[in-house]
């Protein structure tokens, strides 16, 4: 029937609209879907992180390298850390996209990373994560 098709094709168009806003993956839209995002249940997804990594301003290394104001920061840039070639030899530093990718698959955005940890591939804890990231130091992500 007619109105049926009007319907599914309204359906439809919403659909697309909705995947088309949702998704982060324009420069953009990351830095508005971290901004949206829970910065405090990124703080306790981050205990998984909290292992290896402290955040403290001027905090000691453990397994993984301090990781205070890593937003903005030189990639591999904490002194007396070792780090992996691949990360001490990376001549870029840490925007949204980059913590993004690296904290959704760290050995495929980072091939020969030591971080071992697979990775948050859940979007929603990730970009929690990120949002918390963003807390430390560098207010970088606008909450608008
Ligand atoms: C098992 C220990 C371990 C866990 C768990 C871990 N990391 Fe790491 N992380 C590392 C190590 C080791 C490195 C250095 C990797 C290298 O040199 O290749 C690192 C590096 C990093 C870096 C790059 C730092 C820099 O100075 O360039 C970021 C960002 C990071 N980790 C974030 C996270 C986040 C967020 C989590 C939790 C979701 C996490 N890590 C969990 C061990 C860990």
């Amino acid at each position: 029937m007619k109105f049926g098709g009007i319907m599914r094709s309204a359906t439809l168009a919403l659909v697309i609209l909705f995947l088309g806003f949702s998704a982060p993956s324009f420069a953009d839209d990351l830095e508005e879907v971290v901004a949206a995002a829970d910065a405090t249940a990124g703080a306790q997804q981050f205990r998984q992180c909290s292992a290896c990594h402290t955040v403290d301003e001027g905090g000691a290394n453990r397994v993984g390298p301090n990781l205070w104001g890593i937003l903005g920061r030189d990639v591999g840039a904490v002194e007396g850390f070792r780090y992996s070639r691949t990360l001490s030899g990376a001549e870029d530093s840490w925007s949204l996209e980059t913590l993004n990718a690296f904290i959704e698959n760290p050995r495929a955005a980072r091939p020969g990373t030591t971080m071992s940890f697979p990775g948050v591939r859940n979007e929603t804890r990730r970009l929690d994560v990120l949002a918390y990231l963003a807390t430390l130091g560098t207010p970088q992500v606008e909450s608008e």
